[in-house]
């Protein structure tokens, strides 16, 4: 474990020629004796002592490639650009709130194996980040199997959590962690029967491919299921039928529970917590989330084990947001992103590192901080209309609220539900924080240019 962590750890850090020299002193050592396990241990830990970060734009860089370059993506590059690295982003279309603060920016369809792999082969990253589901996730297995990068936490990750089918059988089936009762369905008939069979109602219907809550309805009777069928179809994100009908959880609050696995001071992969998240949905997408959740000690500890089992599983390094729900002392298991999380926003105001900063520096291999600095919240700004290059008005006053701040992401275009910005505040408490930040959100007003 430690050997190929440290081993995986210095391989993203040294130079192409030099990669090929350790690669090749490792195997003369042969890893497989206890003398060679011993000496190869012991070089790569000093090795990965001489952790170092070469200069951007130089033979020396260090490469680290976004895969998805929206408002969380911006966040990371920005936090690895103050770390020295040289950042590539990519999404699906131009000027993407990533690309205007990377070094290098690129369009491609990411879903595309072929294009996908041609571009990391052009540019030659040492680390690749997946910032988004909707990503050729065979094409990183690929690259992680040919060590041609390192994939953040790991292909097989960005792999099992883009599906929730994947997500949800190893959960559930092989964790076996508590969560919401479930089946697959892949037709109408399919799902009705597999209501009538157990999971009853109210349901929750969602396609197995879709994120921000697309394509997901409560149904609360026979009535609404057909419109439940075809509103999941329109919103998935591959052309494909299949749904999850999952048992409604009747929860007193969601929790989202940031999870760091970085190097620690044993020079091995450690787990971090970082203070509850809470967060509200509408429709399945987040407008409001505030840290710390207060929680029950049974409940917190129960969500801790959950949290480090499930990321446990998935492996790598890097910060992961675990989806709750909690009642009382019980907890279920929802979902899990590899990869920072959009109620995790609020920490840019309540942490003293970020979900970003934690994550560049996970990525990287340098230790983290998880602490809370000050109760905050985050409250979303919508586009609240179609149109290209909108003007956010207001913006002085919505400023005035103490202790608070703004991220406008900068995307192109607008729609109603589009998230353009998210408003921070502090506040002595949660409750403070919360009306603060959702005061500074309604005061911004997006208006056509
Ligand atoms: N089984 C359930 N019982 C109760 N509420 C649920 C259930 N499943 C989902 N929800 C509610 O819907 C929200 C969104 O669900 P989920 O996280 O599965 O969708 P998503 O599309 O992945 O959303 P996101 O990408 O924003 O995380 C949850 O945070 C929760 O509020
Ligand atoms: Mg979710």
């Amino acid at each position: 474990m430690t050997l190929s962590l440290a081993w995986d750890f210095e391989l993203t850090h040294v130079q192409h020629s030099k990669r090929h020299r350790l690669r090749g002193l490792a195997t003369g050592l042969g890893a497989g004796t206890v003398f060679g396990e011993n000496a190869l241990l012991l070089l790569l830990q000093e090795l990965s002592m001489k952790s170092r970060i070469g200069t951007p734009l130089s033979p020396a860089a260090t490469k680290v490639m976004l895969l998805g370059a929206g408002e969380l993506g911006k966040e990371v590059i920005i936090a690895l650009q103050r770390l020295g690295v040289e950042t590539i982003a990519v999404d699906r279309y131009a000027n993407a709130p990533g690309h205007q603060v990377a070094h290098r920016s690129h369009v491609i369809p990411m879903a595309d194996a072929k294009q996908l792999r041609e571009l990391v082969e052009r540019e030659r990253p040492y680390i690749i980040v997946p910032e988004i589901e909707a990503i050729a996730t065979d094409a990183l297995v690929e690259i992680e199997r040919d060590r041609l990068a390192e994939v953040i936490p790991t292909a097989r990750a960005a792999q099992l959590t883009m599906n929730r089918e994947g997500i949800r059988r190893l959960a559930a089936e092989t964790l076996k962690l508590p969560t919401s009762p479930y089946q697959f369905a892949d037709s109408l008939p399919d799902l009705m029967g597999a209501i009538g069979n157990g999971i009853g109602y109210p349901c929750v219907v969602k396609p197995v491919m879709s994120s921000s809550g697309k394509g997901q309805s409560l149904v609360k009777s026979a009535d609404d299921l057909i419109k439940a069928w075809h509103y999941a179809q329109s919103g998935a994100r591959v052309k494909q039928n299949r749904v999850i009908v999952e048992g409604f959880i009747d929860f007193e609050y969601e929790i989202t529970l940031l999870t760091v696995r970085a190097l620690g001071a044993s020079g091995t992969v450690e787990t971090f917590f970082c203070e509850p998240i809470g967060h509200v949905q509408v429709n399945g997408d987040y407008v409001e989330s505030w840290q710390p959740q207060p929680m029950r000690a049974a409940a917190a500890a129960k969500a801790r084990a959950i949290a480090a089992q499930v990321t446990g599983d998935l492996g790598g390094r890097g910060i992961f947001g675990v989806e709750l729900f909690v009642k009382g002392d019980e907890v279920w298991f929802s979902e899990v992103s590899p990869r920072p999380h959009d109620t995790g926003m609020v920490t840019m105001c309540s942490q003293v590192q970020s979900e970003f900063e934690l994550h560049a520096r996970a990525i990287l291999g340098l230790p983290v901080d998880t602490s809370l600095r000050a109760p905050g919240a985050s409250a979303v700004i919508y586009g609240g209309m179609d149109a290209k290059g909108i003007a956010f008005e207001n913006v002085a006053k919505a400023l005035e609220v103490p202790q608070s701040d703004l991220r406008l992401f900068g995307k192109p275009e607008s729609h109603p539900k589009r998230r353009m910005g998210v408003a921070l505040a502090n506040g002595p408490d949660i409750n403070e924080a919360r009306l603060r930040a959702k005061l500074v959100a309604s005061r911004v007003k997006p208006v056509k240019a």
